[in-house]
């Protein structure tokens, strides 16, 4: 099973059946952390994982969730990162480098806002010095949705569609789950200059099309899909639209989530190289509320 698949196989899981995680399914997801992506070295990550969550759910309605509307699940991953962005945007992107290996074993995961930081981890009892920046839910989906969610949810007028750029193994006669728009690759994409709005052929000579088209699915902050992507001399900036609602740990996850997405799309369409996290900046101003947050070398 390749990566790319796992991707089109993601979405947030909400409803969790009431029973843990098998044992053999535990020990895959411990497995997982024997061999991390290299970087975790120096991000000053840790992932504390929380065995029974049903019974610590209920004390963290009101601090976690959206509203504080805690998704209750049988375990939970705490992440914790230390107090600056590329410890944030490493947490982002460990996290979601671990989902995408774990969704091998349809075990479902949502990314949870933690609201009151000190509350949560009083909460859990933990004496850590990093800041708890996100919960994980983990646990087995009560319900599963086919892939033919992502036609029901793709926009009227949208140009990449699932059709148009021929990808296969839908089964349409699934019932679609819940809707979820998702931006086209022509708005998250901009060659030159950030004002470009290119067309469908120029990304696809580029060969950015499928890596593009995968960012669909990455998972976001209130599915906001911040990310786009300035080509511009043999590098490819990311640059992410961040609100001030949006609180300034959720826009770095945010940022390391769509740069794991972004890389995993890339190396399958055949590009190697690298992300730098840090030490960024571009010539010309961007419009307010929209960041450089990442270069990719390659
Ligand atoms: C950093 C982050 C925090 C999130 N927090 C919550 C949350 O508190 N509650 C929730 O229901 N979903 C949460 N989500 C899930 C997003 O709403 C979801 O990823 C998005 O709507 C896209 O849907 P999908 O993951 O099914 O593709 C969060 C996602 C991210 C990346």
């Amino acid at each position: 099973m390749n990566d790319m698949y796992l991707v089109e196989k993601r979405h947030s899981t909400r409803d969790f059946k009431h029973y843990p995680l098998t044992d053999e399914d535990k020990r895959y997801l411990d497995g997982l952390w024997e061999s991390p992506p290299d970087l975790i070295k120096t991000s000053g990550v840790e992932f504390k994982f929380i065995e029974d969550g049903f019974n610590l759910a209920p004390k963290l309605e009101g601090l976690a969730g959206y509203f504080g509307i805690m998704i209750h699940a049988p375990h939970y991953y705490a992440v914790y990162a230390d107090a600056h962005d590329l410890s944030y945007k490493l947490a982002g992107y460990i996290g979601e480098w671990f989902i995408l290996k774990a969704i091998k074993r349809d075990i479902g995961f949502c990314w949870i806002e933690v609201k009151e930081p000190e509350s949560v981890k009083v909460n859990l009892g933990h004496h850590s010095p990093k800041e708890i920046v996100a919960l994980i839910a983990i646990g087995y989906p009560k319900r599963e949705f086919k892939q033919s969610t992502i036609y029901a949810s793709s926009r009227p007028g949208n140009l990449s569609t699932l059709t148009e750029l021929g990808y296969p193994n839908i089964d349409l006669q699934a019932d679609p789950g819940p809707a979820r728009a998702h931006k086209s690759i022509m708005e998250m994409t901009h060659f030159e200059s950030f004002d470009d709005v290119p067309s469908l052929n120029k990304i696809e000579q580029y060969g950015l099309n499928r890596p593009i088209f995968y960012m669909r699915y990455a998972p976001s902050y209130k599915n906001l899909q911040p990310w786009h992507f300035l080509i511009r001399s043999g590098n490819i900036y990311m640059i992410m639209h961040q609100p001030d609602f949006v609180p300034e740990s959720i826009k770095c996850l945010d940022a390391g989530i769509g740069m794991l997405y972004f890389e995993v799309g890339l190396n399958s369409s055949g590009f190697s190289g690298h992300w730098q996290f840090d030490n960024l900046s571009l010539p010309e101003a961007l419009p307010p509320n929209y960041k450089i947050v990442g270069k990719y070398h390659y």
